[in-house]
């Protein structure tokens, strides 16, 4: 019998993904427990709600953090083990070209908010880290401090849409605004990408003439709804294994991705 996992959650709304996975640990459909909600925004409605259920809740406040770094640079401290260039290089949230004081500031106020976060973390070990709507972009600073074990990814997120189609924050949004005829959420392994880590679970639905971007908005939620706790499920089985796929383009060149294999239960 595999042990229970412990799961911590990050959000930055109003939580309903996060309560779908704390109903489906009620209901054991995972094998798992919730050990703490965080957030990016005193304003995330979801913290009430674990707070209820009595998960242990702390916010880090990115924006405080980004407007005071702004005024007065002089009066933060980076963490003792930041180091910049690392950072800037493995990331590719933006091209790793740009050395820009916009870009380097975009990493030094996450490394700082994300030091809090991981210090907020640390009386709450868990095995999987879920964000559930958590709207920020994490650096390399955060991913490898929680990654620990190579080839062992162990933050999950689910996006609005059908990836690699309209990754960023408006997933519906642009499903919507495109006249795609389907739509669709998807669940991956962080990287230090943008919406771009190793897939473990999609699922899609039909979109007719009648629809809206509200009514899509609501198709699609309930179909994150399943899709969240059966991915978190799968890893409490400890049944995805992160491979390294070769394959050559269209133009011969040799690549390699990283994709998850999903083992069968015999
Ligand atoms: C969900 O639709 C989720 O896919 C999306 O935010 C919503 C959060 O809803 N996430 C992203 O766009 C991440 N880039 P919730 O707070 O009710 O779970």
């Amino acid at each position: 019998m595999l042990k229970k996992i412990k799961i911590g959650v990050l959000i930055s709304g109003s939580g309903t993904n996060m309560d779908a996975i704390i109903t489906a640990c009620e209901e054991k459909k995972i094998n798992g427990e919730v050990v703490f909600a965080g957030s990016d925004s005193p304003a995330a409605k979801g913290l009430e709600k674990a707070a209820k259920k009595g998960i242990p809740t702390f916010v880090v406040d990115y924006a405080t953090i980004i407007r005071d770094f702004r005024q007065s640079p002089e009066s933060f401290l980076f963490p003792d083990d930041f180091d910049l260039e690392d950072i800037r290089i493995k990331q590719s949230i933006v091209s790793q070209m740009a050395r820009t004081d916009e870009v380097i500031r975009f990493i030094e106020t996450r490394a700082i908010a994300e030091a809090r976060m991981l210090d907020n973390m640390k009386p709450y070990p868990f095995d999987l880290l879920i964000l559930a709507g958590f709207m920020r972009n994490l650096t390399p600073y955060f991913i490898d401090r929680v990654n620990v074990t190579p080839g062992r990814p162990r933050i999950m997120n689910i996006h609005p849409a059908l990836l690699p189609a309209f990754p960023g924050t408006d997933g519906y949004g642009e499903t919507f605004r495109y006249g795609c005829k389907v739509g669709g959420c998807t669940v991956h392994f962080i990287d230090y990408g943008e919406d771009s880590g190793p897939i473990i679970g999609q699922k899609c639905f039909a979109i007719t003439e009648t629809d809206t971007l509200d009514t899509i908005r609501q198709k699609g939620l309930a179909l994150e709804h399943q899709l969240y706790p059966e991915c978190i499920q799968l890893f409490a089985e400890d049944r995805l294994a992160t491979v390294t796929m070769t394959y050559t383009d269209d133009r011969g060149n040799l690549r390699q991705r990283n994709i998850v294999k999903i083992a069968q239960i015999h």
